[in-house]
């Protein structure tokens, strides 16, 4: 915020049942875009430096609180008795700044952008306002709070759907829940709350018409951008945020230069980041802290939590990936696991029906094809023929593999860990092996092969003479 902004705290609002949720889980917690409900409204304003910021809990507070430690400081409202309420029993904590205007901020806005709050302040500023309010024009307001207006446009109250004429319900400007309130006047006007509504609540939306009715100037704020202003109460309204906040995310995306085939499909969490360059296929979903580098080439049908995927890399159809690096160049899949803490080298290959766990492979490894390599490294240029799989669990204790550079591991072999293989060593097909192999060394761990010429023959003979006898 510039020099010049009178300074700005604020209150969000994060304690209300989300009755309408029917869920045990608190509905701030309720998940959008890859991230909690309220982390939308946090980041907007710790974008801005909006502080401090005072988080009013109540409903599933513990969780909430645990979520958001360091964050913010917390009040706690028991019960929860409304809007104006939880402002109410902020009051003290936001008197210990008293120079400070109020922003409060219901929690369940995930779409507010801080240009948005930004933006608010100025017209509060500009109008020297004792509160400025968001609001939206909408189609279809809903349940929302409408905003009456008088004959010269000028904000007078804002009155909830439920207690709202038929006549008051046909406004479509609504309240979005985002205000910024001179605090002197502010808690004088919730001194006088009363709880006289059809929810027997204490509106904090009540506050405006007080502050009218004592001659004070009101001012709005309209967003041009409506889906900023979905209050998230059922999961309906979870499921529209949530396809708001992605294509908001795939637009700047595309914008940046990222190729995004099929954006409908296509899911990019909040805190994924996507170099420009990059290509993702139709149903690619990135969340967590995903990082997609220029020139990787990620789906179709891939999900990627928490990873780091280099230049060049080639994540095919249908693989799953948590936890993990690819490195530049890389190819995984198609059809493969790859789980937490595992690395897979520069231009090293993970082919179809390939799990891997806590795994390294060096620069140019492979494991083509139906293989299980758990807490082992494989080493650089190594070759894991189909059907390896390492025994890395005794049913107690897991242990670990280690293959050296540029050794090859034949089809179908086990290899029962702990063992280390050396650098350059072979191992025959088939093996079962439980001792180290020196570097360069050969391994076969199998029953030797017995060979009976003439054999089947014989036997087809003797069933077809029993057969003539039957
Ligand atoms: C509220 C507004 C409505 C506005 C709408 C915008 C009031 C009375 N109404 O309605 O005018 O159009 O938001 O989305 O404010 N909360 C608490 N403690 C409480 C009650 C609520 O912390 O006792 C929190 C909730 O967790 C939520 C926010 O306040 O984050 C808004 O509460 P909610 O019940 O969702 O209000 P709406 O009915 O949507
Ligand atoms: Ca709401």
């Amino acid at each position: 915020m510039s020099a010049t902004t009178p300074q700005v705290q604020a209150v969000l609002l994060a304690a209300g049942k989300g009755t309408r949720f029917k869920s045990a889980r608190p509905k701030v917690l309720h998940e959008a875009g890859g991230a909690p409900i309220l982390e939308g409204p946090l980041r907007a304003l710790e974008a801005l430096g909006v502080a401090p910021i005072t988080l009013v809990v109540g409903m599933g507070a513990d969780a909430v609180e645990a979520a958001y430690r360091g964050r913010g400081r917390f009040v706690r409202q028991e019960p929860q008795l409304g809007t104006g309420h939880a402002v109410l029993v902020a009051r003290e904590v936001l008197q210990e700044h008293p120079g400070h205007r109020v922003l409060v901020v219901n929690g369940d806005l995930p779409l507010l952008r801080p240009q948005t709050v930004q933006g608010l302040i100025e017209v509060h500023q500009e109008q020297r306002a004792a509160a400025t309010l968001l609001t939206a024009v909408l189609d279809d307001p809903a349940a929302y709070g409408r905003v009456l207006r008088d004959a010269a446009r000028r904000v007078r109250g804002i009155v909830e759907a439920k207690d709202a004429s038929p006549e008051e319900r046909r406004g479509r400007e609504i309240n979005a829940g985002l205000y910024l309130f001179e605090p002197g006047p502010l808690f004088a006007a919730l001194d006088r709350l009363t709880s006289g509504n059809a929810q027997g609540e204490y509106y904090l939306t009540g506050v405006v018409a007080d502050l009218v009715a004592a001659g004070l100037p009101v001012a709005a704020a309209t967003t041009e951008d409506a889906d900023e202003a979905l209050g998230v109460n059922t999961f309906v309204e979870l499921a529209a945020a949530h396809r708001a906040l992605v294509e908001r995310r795939l637009r700047e995306l595309m914008l940046s230069g990222v190729a995004v085939e099929d954006p409908a499909s296509t899911m990019v969490g909040r805190d994924v980041v996507v170099e420009p360059g990059a290509r993702l296929r139709a149903f690619t979903f990135l969340e967590g802290h995903t990082r997609v580098a220029a020139g990787a080439v990620v789906g179709p049908c891939v999900r990627l939590e928490n990873v780091a995927v280099g230049p060049e890399a080639l994540i095919q159809d249908h693989c799953l990936l948590r936890d993990c690096v690819v490195e530049e160049g890389a190819q995984v899949g198609p059809f493969a696991h790859v789980r937490p803490e595992s690395r897979i080298g520069a231009r090293a290959r993970v082919g179809n029906f390939v799990e891997l766990k806590k795994t390294a492979l060096g620069p140019g490894a492979k494991a083509p094809h139906l293989s299980y390599l758990g807490d082992a490294s494989v080493g650089e240029m190594a070759n894991i023929g189909a059907g390896t799989i390492t025994c890395n669990y005794d049913g107690n204790t897991k242990h670990p593999t280690r293959i050296g550079a540029g050794v090859f591991v034949g089809s179908n072999s086990t290899l029962v860990a702990p063992i280390e293989l050396g650098d350059g060593a072979y191992v025959g097909a088939g093996s079962t092996i439980t001792e180290d192999v020196p570097q360069d060394a050969l391994a076969l761990g199998r029953a030797r092969q017995v060979v009976k010429p003439g054999w089947a023959r014989a036997r087809r003979e003797r069933l077809s003479s029993m057969k003539g006898h039957g």
